[in-house]
């Protein structure tokens, strides 16, 4: 992590002093000595804790979000060989290297980091926020990159109005008590002209009718318990349903079937298999969603050129510079 006066010397966190507010009274923030910051009006305190500043008192519903991304830190993060999270991020946003370049984003859900890790190598300075204690590990894992994370709510951001060029939220929203309000609250953060890119997930098949029934149970279980249960079941379903592939005449209905009543993620590399197997299985909110649905949200919102992305459901749309 930057010590405190490397961030106030970087162009972001000058940048983070003009745009940050109070959430109690909406005056200006000033950072305090230890790296987090102070209203200059009010005094709330907004501590720097474990490497970043707080605008939540607590993890709240996303507690096994932190706990997932403590766990699995890097295994989505880029590198040189595997340019995956670039891929995903091209279908799920629509967003280009060149719309980003020179530009302020807000990540809205970092995670650990896998999105702005591509929006920076993109030439974006970024502002991450999560209310789980992901952040921490997005500020870890992007220590060296024009990027700063908080432990944030979406409901409630410390940011003035019509600050960032670029606000994207991948895989978020849809895990919030109110998708709709989560992608309308995000509306008036974006400046004229700015661009609000979200990917949702799609409600069209109804696939996961059997794990939503699962998750009413597994999201209240404590993430570790979850955890251990997952390490022994996803293997095993796994390679039942390769084992009944291989079956002459039913091996494949069988495998189908088996897939359907107990979904685990398909992936090859156990490790991804075991995370994306848990992120499905643990939070406690999950909406589905249509396009229908949310370019009505984006309609309402006054959002001209809208777009989808390659991979649903993935919309973005320009707020216009003046609003009718
Ligand atoms: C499935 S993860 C996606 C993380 C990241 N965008 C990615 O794709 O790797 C969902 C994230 O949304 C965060 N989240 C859920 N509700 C939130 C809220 N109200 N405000 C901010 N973040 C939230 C969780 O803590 C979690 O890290």
């Amino acid at each position: 992590m930057p010590t405190t006066d490397e961030q106030v010397q970087s162009p972001l966190s000058a940048e983070l002093q003009a745009i940050l507010r109070c959430l109690s009274c909406g005056s200006t923030l000033e950072s305090d000595q230890a790296g987090g910051y102070k209203c200059a009006a009010c005094k709330r305190a907004y501590p720097y804790v474990q490497g970043i500043a707080r605008f939540v008192d607590a993890q709240h519903y996303a507690a096994s979000f932190g706990f997932q991304w403590h766990r699995y830190q890097k295994t989505q993060l880029d590198h040189d060989e595997v340019r995956e999270s670039d891929r995903h991020f091209r279908m799920k946003t629509a967003l280009r290297p060149e719309e980003l370049k020179g530009k302020l984003v807000l990540d809205v859900g970092c995670g650990m980091g896998r999105f702005a890790e591509v929006a920076t190598r993109w030439g974006a300075r970024v502002v991450g926020i999560d209310l789980s204690a992901a952040a921490e590990v997005a500020a870890k894992n992007l220590a060296d990159r024009d990027f700063v994370a908080f432990q944030a709510d979406v409901f409630s951001l410390p940011f003035a109005h019509e600050s960032f060029d670029i606000i994207y939220s991948v895989g978020v929203l849809h895990h919030t008590p109110d998708c709709e309000a989560a992608v309308k609250a995000l509306d008036k953060y974006l400046k004229p002209g700015g661009t609000l890119a979200v990917w949702l997930y799609s409600g069209y098949n109804k696939w996961y009718r059997f794990s939503d029934f699962y998750r009413r149970f597994t999201h209240k279980m404590k993430p570790g318990t979850l955890h251990g249960i997952l390490k022994v079941a996803v293997p095993f379903f796994y390679h039942l349903e390769q084992g009944l592939r291989r079956l002459p005449l039913i091996g494949r209905p069988a495998a189908g079937a088996v897939h359907h009543v107990f979904p685990v993620n398909r992936q090859k590399d156990p490790e991804a298999r075991m995370l994306d197997t848990f992120d499905w299985y643990s939070p406690r909110y999950q909406s589905k969603h249509t396009y229908e649905q949310v370019f009505s949200w984006y309609r309402a919102m006054g959002m001209e050129d809208m777009n989808i992305g390659e991979f649903a459901i993935a919309v973005r749309g320009r707020k216009p510079l003046q609003r009718k």
